[in-house]
């Protein structure tokens, strides 16, 4: 199976064995994703397992080949292409994401700091990857360490990220795809507009695009 360890340790190692072990035991995605929370809990509350530079934002002089703007890093830690993904996005204090999608199904919890979470719909009929889109907002969440939420989409799956700490915010993500390589959307809510977007990663630049998973399909 092809591996790629940008950040390899035993703790990270051992989350990643959990999975497969669920992935075995689960064929459906969302029973899958529930028996990982207490695994994912656990990762978001160790202290010991995320280290320099992946847990801060994109050091001074750092060749950053992530375009998620806004100075914020989005580190990729681990991944097996096209199944599945884990990278931390760091945000600095009162930042914003884009409202964005993932296409993918997943796991993202607050490591360190806090953020507000808004959560929006698509209220059309999903067809326009570019050009006009309504969306509807349906919810704020406020986060803080070992807060987490699942995305199958289509729920959850447009978001918008805010750091509300006074520190950056770390947030951890386990993702069933390549979710820095995939083609997906950014959208303006105000503007009821959407386009496409490849955010790649700070520390990984995306040999190409990637058409987003057809199925939600397991991570092995
Ligand atoms: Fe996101």
């Amino acid at each position: 199976m092809d591996e790629e360890w940008y950040l390899d340790n035993r703790r990270l190692r051992s989350f990643i064995d959990t999975v497969d072990e669920a992935a075995d035991e689960h064929e459906e995605i969302p029973a899958l994703i529930e028996s990982l929370h207490d695994p994912f809990r656990e990762l978001l509350t160790d202290d010991e397992w995320l280290t320099e530079p992946y847990d801060g934002l994109v050091p001074e002089g750092y060749d950053d080949r992530g375009e998620m703007g806004g100075d914020i890093a989005q580190w990729l830690l681990y991944r097996r292409p096209e199944k599945l993904t884990i990278f931390s996005l760091v945000l600095p204090p009162g930042v914003s994401t884009p409202v964005h999608d993932h296409l993918a199904w997943g796991l993202v919890g607050i490591y360190s700091g806090t953020q507000t979470e808004e959560f929006y719909r698509r209220a059309d009929d999903e067809g326009a990857h570019i050009g006009h889109a309504e969306l509807e907002h349906i919810g704020t969440e406020e986060m803080e360490r070992g807060d987490f939420y699942e995305l199958v989409p289509p729920n959850n799956d447009i978001h918008q990220v805010q750091t509300s700490s006074d520190v950056p915010s770390v947030s951890i993500h386990l993702l069933g795809g390549d979710v820095g390589c995939i083609q997906r959307h950014q959208f303006d809510p105000e503007a009821d507009f959407v386009e496409m977007f490849q955010s790649h990663y700070t520390n990984v630049r995306c040999e190409r695009a990637l058409s987003p998973p057809e199925e939600h399909g397991p991570p092995h």
